[in-house]
């Protein structure tokens, strides 16, 4: 990476570099409409047409007439007749929508007619959480689970000085939709609560950076606040004084930013505070805060992912994949309605390969989030290129309850953010198409991955020519890591701690409740209402049949639902050890294509940015073929069985 040093002060423009306002800057453009939105769209126009040649005009014949009602309308309509390009806004966010959907088009936006047609959001709720804390953790660094160097917002003991970095953020984040940012650490330490009270004046700095760009600032806070930072005796939702405290808190945090969105919250998992101390349940929990947060219109993102994380690697009863629905659903119609419960997509923890949460389907009668992780904690860690858009198009898509698609079941799609200080913001180039592509299926999740691509590789790259070698790397990315990674949905076999590169026992016999149960006749982790964990039992049909018949699972869920022989013959046709040695294989083969198809692309990208993916593609390859050894290696020594075409295992 010898280039990034001499770069390391430098901000990559990512998907908004000026070449992608060439089109619309070298016309004439008219914007009509009041509000800090449109003022933002004023000023990028003014940037744009004084960069290439346009004009912004008040009056007269334009090509591009960009008009917005008053109001905070998110949806806006685009036409193009007698030579005019029309995008009629709803309001402020809308028109802000619509200039870079007239962005994205490029050319395309000024070409030919076009009958009127409405884009609005398919969802009201489009979210990224930040695990950034203002101090430095030896071991996690600034930000939990970030792999992009330091945190955006927070230096040198509290919010950044210099906000210009973030402004530049919130305009890329207002680029693809994104509507709120969670400011801080789902796990909050001591320094990080500090800014629901006496950082606060901070906390107003960030938010008056992320306004002109239509993205509202939350903060995720501790359960036990009314303590740690009211010095009450108790934390219990239902007494009074703890109601009183959440009320007179949350009126300052108004008081200082009127259109604060709520908070986040992580209750009574993973050794946070929560509920369960005075004997309440997470809707007392919830609704205490939602009650607070009410009168100023705010709401509370409450985290369903609840378990038991010591738990006895002996206890064969217990099953992690249980505990949300164990815990959440028998709530259903219990939280106010301005508690979003905030579900991961699976039901253990952002792997590569889980089946969608059955949380999804059980609670008609509470609103809910669909949460993912743009940071690559199980997926690479942004050493990797792993293009995650298909993975949450997939679940997003997935009909689970009579047919409906998760997307229809959620008001909100939420995920952990994936940027840091990183000169290229995701610290792997590529991995900003996935903090683009999250934003546009936020937006709907109806769009087609490869387009989502298209347009992210579109606004990027100037020259049209790395369309094709682009999508060589990215495209079958996900499955590629899917492949030389656990096999077969059973997840996990990552080192402990830290999660990046194997260890196939790493959690067998820890607490975390992340086990294979991997043998010498066999592997997998049985799932099922007849002999196993009941798991199945909580899905809905079809699913509830389909996932408990060895016969039926999918062959990428296998593992993840059953504890099969070696020798079980997949739906593919080959045996279950074939499969891992095959699949591994091939992963580590394909990254070899990956790394071909990019080398074509030297001098046709930026110098800087080619040599950080060349250097990290190596990387992959070192450590793709590392998970290839050890997992065949692994299963060739449990079970004995030989790899069919003889290929070389330790
Ligand atoms: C994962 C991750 C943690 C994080 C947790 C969460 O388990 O490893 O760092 O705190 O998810 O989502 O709360």
């Amino acid at each position: 990476m010898a280039s990034t040093a001499s770069t390391e002060h430098r901000t990559d423009p990512a998907w908004l570099p000026a070449a992608a306002f060439r089109p619309l800057g070298a016309r004439r453009v008219r914007v009509a409409g009041d509000g800090p939105l449109v003022g933002t769209v004023r000023a990028e126009v003014a940037a744009a047409v004084a960069g290439h040649g346009g004009a912004l005009v008040a009056d007269g014949p334009v090509d591009l007439d960009l008009v917005a009602a008053d109001g905070d309308g998110e949806a806006f309509t685009v036409e193009r007749t007698g030579g005019t390009t029309i995008v009629r806004a709803e309001g402020g966010p809308g028109l802000l929508y619509g200039l870079h959907h007239v962005v994205r088009r490029g050319e395309a936006a000024f070409d030919g007619d076009l009958p009127a047609e409405r884009h609005a959001p398919r969802r009201a709720i489009r979210m990224l959480d930040h695990w950034d804390n203002i101090d430095v953790d030896p071991l996690m660094g600034q930000v939990e689970r970030g792999y992009a160097g330091g945190s955006i917002f927070y230096a040198d003991g509290g919010v950044r000085a210099d906000l210009g970095r973030v402004a530049a953020y919130a305009r890329l984040l207002g680029s693809i939709g994104v509507n709120r940012v969670a400011l801080n650490n789902v796990n909050v330490h001591r320094t990080e609560a500090r800014l629901l009270t006496d950082l606060l004046p901070d906390v107003a700095r960030l938010a008056e950076v992320f306004r002109p760009h239509g993205v509202a600032v939350h903060l995720s806070v501790g359960f036990a606040a009314p303590i740690t930072l009211g010095g009450l005796p108790t934390a219990d939702p239902l007494d009074p004084a703890v109601r009183e405290w959440w009320e007179r808190t949350t009126a300052a945090v108004y008081a200082a930013i009127p259109d604060f969105g709520g908070y986040v919250v992580k209750a009574d998992s993973e050794g946070q505070p929560g509920p369960f101390a005075y004997g309440r349940d997470h809707a007392d929990g919830a609704n205490a805060l939602a009650r607070a947060l009410e009168p100023h219109g705010g709401t509370v993102f409450w985290r369903a992912f609840v378990y038991d994380h010591r738990q006895d690697w002996r206890d064969r009863g217990t099953d992690r994949a249980r505990a949300a629905h164990d815990h959440f659903a028998p709530l259903d119609g219990a939280f106010d309605d301005n508690v979003v419960l905030q579900v991961k997509y699976g039901p253990m923890d952002f792997q590569v390969r889980e089946p969608v949460s059955p949380v999804f389907a059980a609670m008609p009668g509470t609103r809910l989030a669909a949460e993912f992780q743009v940071t690559q904690e199980y997926t690479g860690q942004q050493k990797h290129v792993c293009h995650l858009v298909p993975q949450w198009s997939e679940v997003l898509g997935f009909g689970l309850r009579g047919g409906e698609p998760v997307a229809d079941l959620v008001d909100g799609v939420v995920a952990v953010s994936n940027v840091g200080d990183d000169e290229f913001w995701t610290g792997h180039p590529l991995a900003q198409a996935n903090l683009f592509g999250f934003g546009r299926l936020a937006w709907d999740d109806r769009l087609d991955p490869a387009a989502v691509l298209d347009e992210w590789i579109g606004l990027t790259f100037e020259d049209p020519s790395v369309r094709g070698p682009l999508h060589e790397v990215l495209d079958g990315s996900w499955h590629t890591y899917e492949r030389y990674t656990a096999p077969l949905g059973v997840g996990f076999m990552v080192n402990p701690g830290h999660h990046y590169g194997p260890s196939v026992d790493g959690y067998e016999y820890t607490q975390w409740g992340t086990y294979h149960f991997a043998d010498r006749d066999g592997v997998g982790v049985d799932r099922t209402r007849a002999t196993g964990t009941g798991f199945t039992g909580q899905y809905p049909a079809p699913w509830r049949e389909v996932y408990e018949s060895v016969g039926s699972c999918p062959d990428e869920l296998l593992l993840f639902f059953h504890h099969v022989p070696y020798d079980h013959v997949l739906r593919s046709g080959k045996t279950v050890v074939q499969h891992i040695y095959d699949a591994h294989f091939a992963g580590v083969e394909e990254v070899g294509r990956m790394r071909e198809a990019w080398a074509t692309l030297e001098g046709r990208v930026p110098a800087a940015l080619f040599d950080r993916v060349t250097a990290l593609l190596a990387e992959q390859a070192r450590c793709a073929t590392e998970w290839r050894d050890q997992v065949n290696t692994y299963f060739l020594r449990k079970s004995g069985v030989p790899d069919e075409r003889g290929r070389r295992i330790f």
